[in-house]
């Protein structure tokens, strides 16, 4: 079986007429890549979590645009602005809260409207070298915040982290996990503490995996579990991604993740957000900004199991994602560095580095 960490998230094929996923809902089962090269193919495998991670979903919808327009017959410059717009937002409206969806799409679409007056094969090579830009940025954002993060850690550290947000969330080496795939190579020797992640398991399924395929040790727990792990002195500190954060620091992860940051303040654990600054929305000013996804009740009661573990008809409340208040976050690791609180000053600083290094 080939390993999971050569294998890029989200990439275009060889003949660039179709967007290549790990398709993430296999996993760790088998490893299976899925071509895909419509538009309602594409909302699906995000909506239905084929492909997942707010980094991972921004690159996927840039790629897939790229893909579309290559394929699309619509030459006419108006008409073709129109059909571009449009589908961006058909795209865009299949998951709400991570901010890379949208933040990747209108780039795509700022590009398309810049050029007025071009027709579609005319502007073609340039949503192609954006898309790629988009892709390539993630891989190097990545590895960015593995060196700040690895900073934060120490030889035999404990680390705990929430859902996935490792290379599968992104198109190589994730956030949360890139500062511990560095760790490894430099020999830390980390004991990593998965929390499996319910309803979806992300951190059963696919971040136990890939620390795994890493070789890394790695120990899976049920997500009511983490307090007594920090409590037994295991935990040095946690790691996690992010799908939104606003602009006073307050973050939307995945559902469970502010019950994390509250147990580990509560031992005096440092709790860490791996933001690349994409997943930064300073548009929004706080939590209560984020619109959370609300995801079908199949999934809590009965998606994971041979057969249903909750009665018909019992009332279910499944959000995908949750807000952790600003205060428990020790730091947020950007590409440009460790945001510290207050984070709208450490954030204005970290965007000033990004505007002066042009990116
Ligand atoms: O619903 P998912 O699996 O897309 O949720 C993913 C997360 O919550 C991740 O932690 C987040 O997107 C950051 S990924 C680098």
């Amino acid at each position: 079986m080939q390993n999971i960490l050569d294998i890029d998230t989200v990439a275009l094929n060889k003949e660039e007429d179709a967007v290549v996923i790990i398709d993430q809902t296999r996993l760790p089962g088998e490893i299976v890549l899925k071509e895909l090269n419509k538009a309602e193919d594409m909302f699906n495998a995000i909506y239905l979590l084929e492909v997942r991670g707010a980094p991972a979903i921004g690159v996927f919808a840039a790629l897939s645009m790229y893909v579309l327009s290559k394929e699309v017959n619509i030459e006419e410059p108006e008409d073709f602005r129109r059909w571009f717009e449009r589908t961006c937002e058909y795209l865009n409206s299949s998951r709400p809260t991570a901010v890379n969806l949208s933040w990747a799409l209108k780039q795509m679409s700022d590009l398309v409207f810049e050029k007025e007056g071009l027709k579609r094969s005319e502007i073609l090579p340039e949503i192609r070298s954006l898309a790629l830009k988009i892709r390539d940025d993630d891989i190097k954002v990545c590895r960015a915040i593995g060196e700040y993060g690895l900073t934060l850690l120490h030889k035999g550290d404990g680390v705990l982290t929430h859902c996935n947000a490792g290379k599968l969330a992104t198109v190589r080496y994730g956030t949360a996990t890139a500062p511990i795939y560095l760790a490894e190579e430099k020999g830390y020797h980390l004991r990593v503490f998965c929390d499996e992640t319910r309803p979806l398991l992300q951190g059963a399924r696919l971040t136990a995996f890939e620390l795994t395929s890493a070789g890394i040790d790695t120990t899976l727990i049920c997500d009511d579990m983490s307090g007594l792990v920090m409590k037994n002195g295991w935990i040095n500190a946690v790691f996690v991604g992010c799908d939104r954060v606003a602009a006073n620091g307050d973050t939307a992860n995945k559902i469970g993740t502010s019950v994390v940051a509250a147990v580990a303040k509560r031992y005096d654990i440092p709790f860490y957000v791996c933001a690349p600054t994409s997943t930064i929305d300073m548009n929004t000013p706080s939590g209560s900004d984020i619109v959370i996804e609300e995801r079908n009740p199949d999934e809590v009661t009965k998606m994971w199991y041979k057969e249903r573990m909750a009665p018909e008809g019992v009332k279910v409340f499944n959000p995908a994602f949750d807000v952790t208040d600003h205060d428990l976050i020790k730091g947020f690791v950007t590409e440009y560095g460790i945001a510290r609180a207050p984070f709208e000053k450490s954030f204005a600083e970290i965007f000033r580095i990004k505007k002066e290094k042009g990116r």
